[in-house]
């Protein structure tokens, strides 16, 4: 059961699509204030699940977390926002209940960090729902949750396949450069990702004509060879004369104001921009349809970037800065004065402050950005989606954001941000899938690979046997870190075979993913949402994939194998390539499992199998046809297919026993 409970003036986050009436009673399991704190009072034993797209374990006790859509690409354990606002929590414990706080500005969730047994969740303001929902268990809640939020976004079949990405492929040839290493060395590829780099000055639907002569040449040869090439499109639009986007945008009123009615300025990669108001229908039709220009040079499928906004200074800002650096000139400093001007500098980027001086305009009323911070990304991906829905009616087209908030789910699914190649951060990238699930959040996936810092080969191999169990299974990395592609690395055949397995499980993976969508339920599960035995709890470092399997990946430099958990019975598979591979069936308890660097090793659950394909060179040449099957012996397994294409699931949909 959900309820509602309103408090002051809620705005309206469209979070939901269903409505729910208030109710009037007292709001059940939290004391409140009435001035927009609300604490529960934990047992030692409860766990809370949820909150998305944020750092630390799949339990969120002991640390505080704010809803703040940031460029963060510090996603370390002090850390406290990322991109995502993802406002919903499970707990399960002494009592058992969902809550979700719907409110769009910066809301703060204290889990035990204040005080170890408390929770406490406060806001800027009290004008909010507060949505509670009770079920018979946590998967019921979370089914519960997701019904009301609305049926997540559905890629195309295309977008499991495996993708390569860098920020740094400058030119046209770059770009044939990966396809033709990566045919060479016989690896799958559906997709090669353009960054910035394709756009001229980094203005968003433009084509830099000397370094990209003929897009859509390039991709067209490019799908001849079942490649998709998937640009990125940023938030700001570069303020230039001429320049049609950001002259439209002026003359409609297209863009996010100042305080004094004039068009707010900020500066992101393309220099000084203005911000599209996507809280204005108009404004992200009129967005939207320029996805249009590049979907008629073959493109169908967008990454939406820079989109919480991210602000790297305003000109306010930045010459205060300069003059702060200026008025240092021939002083001979203190340490404080050198500190604090490093501050300054350091502070210009997605300063809190610039949030508060722009405003968007919502049915002719103003307000302010910060007051609605965290549904800016949304609606960047709700205006692609919706546009490209009218553009290209009879196709899915691939979206996923930086930004987001619950109800993004519905037009688009995210990437994980700018992480790092740290062994950690394959473990932070695995712990938030499933709350991300909680939130709407299915086709996910975080930079193979790492994207920041140079990564390494083990690094490589260990990343890509976790990932290829994530619906988005993309390399990218940033400008500058050492080159990743996989044919960089001696292991490349190693690290090709393992992509292979990944395409011989899409069958598996898309069919459990489409369940995911269509049933709303969650692909990627804690251990303890199928078992109910106390070691279950605890476990931070496995996960259930589907119905079927289960996963505990390396995160580990130079280990040679694990300790994994079985809650259950099950078969333990260990594959150096899709038709080499042994089973052992392993009995329930604690095994400490060796896993050499060119292996992959996952589990099938007790009684059950799954299908198996034979690989392909891209998504497009997958015999879904005969497929052949992986775990118990007589298990049946009932596997969701559709053509992968028709944004209609239902009109295409089979459900066919393997
Ligand atoms: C941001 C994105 C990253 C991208 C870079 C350049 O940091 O998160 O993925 O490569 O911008 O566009």
């Amino acid at each position: 059961m959900i309820s509602r409970y309103s408090f002051g003036k809620p705005f309206e986050t469209e979070a939901l699509v269903v409505k729910i009436e208030a109710t009037e009673g007292k709001l059940p399991f939290f004391r409140t204030d009435g001035e927009g704190n609300y604490y529960y009072d934990f047992d030692d034993k409860d766990i809370v699940y949820g909150l998305g797209e944020q750092i630390r374990g799949i339990n969120k006790r002991g640390w505080t977390y704010t809803s703040w859509n940031l460029d963060n690409p510090h996603h370390h354990e002090d850390t406290h926002s990322l991109y995502g606002a993802h406002n919903f929590l499970l707990v399960d414990g002494k009592e058992l209940f969902g809550v979700f706080f719907d409110f769009p500005g910066k809301i703060t969730f204290d889990i035990g960090y204040t005080k170890r047994n408390e929770m406490h969740v406060y806001a800027d303001r009290n004008d909010m729902n507060v949505y509670i929902i009770t079920g018979d268990n946590k998967k019921d809640i979370v089914n519960q949750f997701r019904v009301a939020i609305g049926q997540s976004y559905l890629a195309p079949f295309w977008a499991f396949g495996y993708g390569q990405s860098k920020w740094g492929y400058i030119t046209e040839d770059d770009v044939r450069r990966v396809a033709e290493e990566y045919a060479k060395l016989g690896t799958p590829l559906d997709s090669i990702y353009l960054d910035i780099d394709y756009m001229q000055d980094f203005k968003d639907f433009t084509v830099n004509p000397e370094r990209f002569s003929d897009l859509k040449k390039l991709a067209e040869s490019m799908k001849e060879q079942g490649i998709h090439l998937v640009p990125i499109i940023d938030a700001g639009v570069k303020i230039e004369d001429g320049y049609d986007v950001y002259e439209e945008g002026v003359a409609n009123n297209y863009f996010c104001k100042n305080e004094e009615g004039k068009d707010f300025v900020g500066a992101v990669w393309p220099g000084k921009v203005h911000f599209p108001d996507f809280l204005q229908p108009e404004a992200r039709s009129w967005f939207g349809e320029k996805y249009g220009e590049l979907t008629k040079l073959g493109i169908d499928g967008f990454w939406n970037d820079m989109n919480e906004p991210a602000i790297f200074y305003s000109e306010e800002s930045l010459s205060e800065a300069i003059d702060a650096v200026a008025s240092l000139k021939g002083k001979n400093i203190g340490l404080s004065e050198y500190f604090s001007t490093m501050g300054t500098i350091q502070g210009l980027s997605s300063n809190p402050k610039y949030y508060d001086q722009f405003y968007h305009n919502v049915n002719g009323q103003m307000v302010r950005h910060s007051d609605i911070h965290n549904l800016f990304g949304m609606n960047m991906t709700r205006a692609a989606n919706e546009a490209l829905c009218k553009l290209e009616p009879e196709k899915r087209t691939l979206f996923f954001s930086r930004a987001s908030f619950i109800g993004a789910h519905r037009y688009g699914g995210i990437w994980q941000g700018d992480n790092l190649s740290w062994w950690s951060h394959i473990l932070q990238g695995m712990q938030q899938l499933p709350a991300l699930n909680m939130a709407g959040f299915i086709y996910i996936g975080s930079d193979t690979g790492g994207f920041g810092a140079d990564t390494t080969e083990d690094l490589m191999l260990r990343w890509i046997q976790f990932a290829l169990f994530t619906p988005l299974f993309r390399n990218h990395s940033a400008l500058g870190t050492r080159e990743q592609e996989l044919y960089q690395f001696d292991s490349c055949k190693a690290m090709t075979e393992m992509v292979k397995i990944r395409y011989a499980l899409i069958p598996y993976l898309y069919s459990e993913y489409l369940k995911a969508v269509i049933n709303n339920d969650m692909m990627f599960k804690p251990l303890s949402f199928e078992f109910d035995d106390e070691e279950s709890k605890c476990v931070e470092d496995q996960l259930l994939i589907g119905n079927e399997l289960m996963i505990a990946p390396i995160y580990k430099q130079n280990a040679s194998g694990r300790y994994v958990y079985l809650p259950e019975d099950m078969m333990l598979i260990r594959m150096r390539k899709y038709d080499d591979y042994e089973t052992e069936q392993m009995t329930k308890g604690h095994h400490y499992i060796k896993v050499a660097l060119d292996e992959l090793v996952f589990f099938v659950r007790k009684d059950k199998a799954i299908p198996f394909a034979k690989p392909a060179k891209s998504t497009s040449e997958l015999d879904l046809n005969s497929l052949g099957r992986l775990g118990y012996e007589g298990a049946k397994y009932e596997m969701y297919m559709d053509d992968g294409i028709n944004p209609d699931v239902s009109a295409t949909l089979k459900r066919v026993e393997i």
